[in-house]
């Protein structure tokens, strides 16, 4: 099958993304003897060499604990980590560096908020509201602090294309709401959320509203104090960089008004068996040695992304998702799931007559690596009646003729499958 698309002005030529291609060691390799096609972005990204060599520096000439040394080793580290700080400051547009709070991903940030906030400010009666389309990450720490604390969980539905009922939202919030906190971009459907709105709606009722950015940040700017949202969580691995690290945004003055997460070092002023007195934020909320080395290479793929530009980035997924959604929509017997009005680089899709896990592992034996299952959100399968999906989730490094190579894996289950 030929590709036929014709690039537009803004988006990226193939000497482009065969120049980005080159940057990523792990998209030179075969499987089966065929060139790697990965279209499991979802569930994480690959890595950039700069990346990659960051991490080697900082083992090779920086490594030392941060915020404790005196020698010149332990300056360079901890100058290092909190540059990593205001870059991240800077990729999310907060007002200060005392609102980026490292973490080890999305879920612990969203936990650390349900801990502190939700233990702070839930009671019995109370509400909180989260989608439908939720990642278990977003659903499962709003209800271990809901059954603590008597308070209860309410879910903003979708439509059947995979949208927000709006409307059903509004009816939801209430004097009990204490906060809203949803999905910018969903994992399972590609949703790109009116988060805008969500938060306008909830600020009118005086609630807070947190934001899980986990696979938003790869794809589009995110400016919070534009949003205005309270909180924003964010994995780096989905944005490029390590495993292990993420953070979590939130306003200045709730971060202060927030109990501690985690007890330990590194998060005091004083210790006696008596008291305790807290760092002042960040610190207040990073106990015990942080993921050094990730927050300096997540450091790096903040950077790495601010370097190629949101503009080109959306120009050249919005033209493959274009492309991939019309060759998927022509294979008789395949159906798209989640088909909302804005969607970003997540196609998830059932065929007639294969499981997904054998969709996956015949692709898989081309050469094409796709996520199956339910991706951690089960109430989406169930509001769908899927038990599973396909799923093929495109970045910046995929190509038209990574479609036309899941189009052919396709037709091939199609064949053996009957
Ligand atoms: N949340 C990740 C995914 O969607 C793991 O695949």
């Amino acid at each position: 099958m030929d590709t036929v698309h014709s690039p537009g002005e803004t988006e990226l030529l193939p000497a482009d993304i065969e120049a980005i291609r080159r940057e990523f060691p792990v998209l030179q390799q075969e499987f089966y003897g065929k060139p790697l096609t990965y279209l499991d972005n979802a569930a994480t990204t690959q890595k950039p060499q700069v990346v990659i060599d960051r991490l080697r520096r900082y083992y090779e000439q920086e490594n030392a604990n941060v915020h404790r040394a005196v020698y010149s080793l332990g300056e360079l580290s901890s100058k290092a980590f909190e540059d990593s700080r205001i870059i991240a400051q800077k990729f999310l547009n907060a007002a200060s560096e005392k609102e980026i709070i490292f973490t080890s991903g999305t879920t612990d940030a969203i936990n650390l908020v349900a801990a502190t906030f939700g233990r702070a400010n839930l009671g019995p009666g109370d509400e909180v509201i989260i989608s439908a389309m939720e990642h278990h990450s977003n659903i499962v720490p709003w209800q271990i602090v809901c059954e603590e604390k008597g308070a209860r969980l309410k879910v903003i539905p979708i439509d059947d294309r995979g949208d927000l009922i709006l409307e059903e939202y509004e009816k939801l919030l209430s004097p009990r709401t204490k906060l809203v906190a949803v999905v910018y971009i969903s994992n399972s459907l590609g949703t790109i959320n009116p988060v805008k709105k969500v938060i306008e709606l909830a600020h009118a009722h005086g609630v807070p509203v947190l934001l899980d950015g986990a696979q938003a940040v790869s794809h589009l700017p995110v400016d919070v104090q534009e949003l205005d949202c309270d909180f924003f969580a964010l994995s780096g691995h989905k944005v490029f960089g390590p495993t292990g690290i993420g953070v979590l945004y939130g306003k200045e003055a709730l971060l202060e008004a927030m109990p501690p997460y985690r007890g330990g070092g590194d998060m005091i002023l004083s210790v006696t068996f008596e008291k305790t007195t807290y760092n002042d934020l960040p610190f207040k909320f990073e106990a015990g040695t942080p993921n050094i080395a990730g927050a300096i290479g997540l450091g790096a793929a903040l950077d790495y992304v601010m370097s190629l530009g949101f503009e080109k980035i959306a120009a050249h997924e919005r033209a493959l998702l274009d492309y991939a959604t019309e060759q998927l929509d022509a294979i008789d017997g395949l159906r798209i799931i989640g088909t909302a009005r804005e969607k970003a680089g997540v196609i998830s899709f059932v065929l007639d007559s294969a499981h997904p896990h054998d969709v996956g592992t015949i692709l898989d034996h081309e050469g094409v690596a796709i996520r199956t299952g339910h991706h951690c959100t089960q109430p989406v399968m169930e509001r769908f009646c899927v038990p599973a999906t396909s799923r093929a989730s495109f970045s910046i490094y995929n190509t038209f003729e990574d479609f036309d190579r899941l189009v052919q894996g396709i037709r091939k289950v199609q064949k053996v499958f009957g």
